[in-house]
């Protein structure tokens, strides 16, 4: 059976859409069989295609995100996924407060993950109300993250 990731930031629209493509991108390149899928904690967006930024950002990198939807967490991830991988400590604290005792386990800082043990408690910064760079800076963070994940779980 796939290892079965969820992606979670604030309005699905910016950072976990991008993780979302990151890290599928990244497990395809390793030969690796993980279900990757994204969601918000905030219902702003629903529907709605990643950003143009972060769509523009990752094409950069050769990963298409535009055929993404946002959509907002549901009980169901909780059962559905190994692991809830949240972008920030106000997701991280949103995404506790709904999930059930025995999920907890799964749910973490994104950062966590860090290779570099200094940046473990960092947050992926919310690009949206800044300009194109914070974009660039989200997929590097990202990038990192994503390969210190899949070291890890390997
Ligand atoms: P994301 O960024 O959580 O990375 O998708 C945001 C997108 C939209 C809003 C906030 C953050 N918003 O307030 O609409």
């Amino acid at each position: 059976m796939s290892l079965k990731v969820l992606t979670v930031c604030l309005g699905n629209i910016c950072r976990s859409p991008a993780a979302q493509g990151i890290l599928q991108a990244k497990a395809a390149a390793k030969g690796l069989d993980i279900v990757l899928d994204s969601a918000g904690t905030a219902a702003y967006h629903l529907g709605k295609k990643p950003d143009t930024r972060s769509i523009a950002e990752l094409r950069k990198r050769n990963i298409d995100i535009s055929g993404q939807q946002a959509r907002q967490i549901v009980q169901q991830d909780f059962n559905e996924f190994d692991w809830l991988l949240v972008m920030d400590k106000s997701n991280l604290k949103n995404v506790q407060a709904i999930c059930p005792p025995e999920q907890q386990h799964k749910v973490r800082l994104f950062a966590s993950f860090a290779l570099n043990s200094s940046m473990q408690n960092d947050e992926v910064e919310d690009p949206y109300y800044g300009g194109d760079e914070g974009f660039a800076i989200m997929a590097d963070h990202l990038e990192a993250l994503a390969d210190g994940f899949l070291e890890t779980i390997l």
